[in-house]
């Protein structure tokens, strides 16, 4: 496992991640990256109050392209992403945070503000599982940066974080979102039908999932060895 990724020395292993907990909220908050993807160098790091302006500019921008993939949310889109609406969902978002329940990041492409990639419900105890979602501006999609954060991030569930399994759940027709959970080789197991009320109506999802067990090596390292990124 690369150091320069702020990741423990070595493959994950049988029995992790449970004896090397520290805390109780491991993971959070933490820096992720950099990963160089074709669009440019790919990192996470949390939300900040100041990311309001940026946030709310590439939000009420590409309204269109993201809200048929979004959950319903009460009131209008221009209202739910102003830059007021920032620091209310920054404040929530922090909460949830810190009680251990969610691993929230802004995704940064050469150091610009570039997206959101979230681990929500995150269940310990026998479970120690947990939700990815993520969204790219659309100047920069497919330049390989949702790839190269949900890689950064899911190597960081299954190191720093502690946990075993992360899931992610997508409308079969979202083409884009679905090629990138296949890059990171994110197993398919099943339909949930009327899943998700999203874009105003309940929605069928296809349900993918990795283990700890399926990526001994990293996605981030994956990603490399296949051509798809380098290290910095
Ligand atoms: C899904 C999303 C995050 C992808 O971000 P991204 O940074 O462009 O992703 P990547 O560049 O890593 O990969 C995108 C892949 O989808 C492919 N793709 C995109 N649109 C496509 C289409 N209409 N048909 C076929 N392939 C498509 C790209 O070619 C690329 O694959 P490749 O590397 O093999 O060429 C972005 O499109 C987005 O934010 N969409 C709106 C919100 C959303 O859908 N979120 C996910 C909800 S589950």
């Amino acid at each position: 496992m690369p150091a320069e990724l702020g990741l423990p020395a070595g493959p994950p292993g049988a029995g992790w991640p449970a004896r090397e907990l520290v805390g109780r909220h491991p993971g959070w908050p933490a820096r992720l990256g950099p990963l160089v993807a074709p669009a440019g160098l790919v990192a996470l790091r949390p939300p900040k109050l100041f990311d309001a302006a940026v946030w709310s500019r590439i939000r009420l921008r590409d309204q269109s392209y993201l809200e048929n993939w979004e959950p319903t949310a009460p009131g209008p889109w221009d209202e739910r992403n102003t830059p007021l609406a920032w620091l209310s969902q920054w404040w929530v978002v922090r909460a949830s945070a810190r009680r251990g329940q969610s691993l929230p990041f802004i995704i940064t492409v050469d150091d610009e503000l570039a997206g959101q990639i979230t681990i929500g419900n995150v269940v310990r105890g026998s479970l120690c599982s947990a939700w990815i979602g993520y969204w790219v501006a659309s100047h920069i999609v497919n330049g390989g940066v949702a790839t190269a954060a949900a890689a950064l991030l899911v190597d960081h569930c299954f190191t720093g974080a502690g946990l075993h399994r992360v899931e992610a759940t997508v409308r079969p027709e979202n083409v884009a979102s679905r090629r990138v959970l296949a890059k990171l080789g994110f197993r398919e197991e099943g339909l949930l039908r009327r899943y998700l009320d999203v874009a105003g109506a309940w929605r069928d999802h296809v349900c993918l999932a990795l283990t700890v067990e399926d990526v001994p090596n990293g996605l981030a390292h994956r990603l490399v060895t296949e051509g798809r990124a380098k290290f910095d």
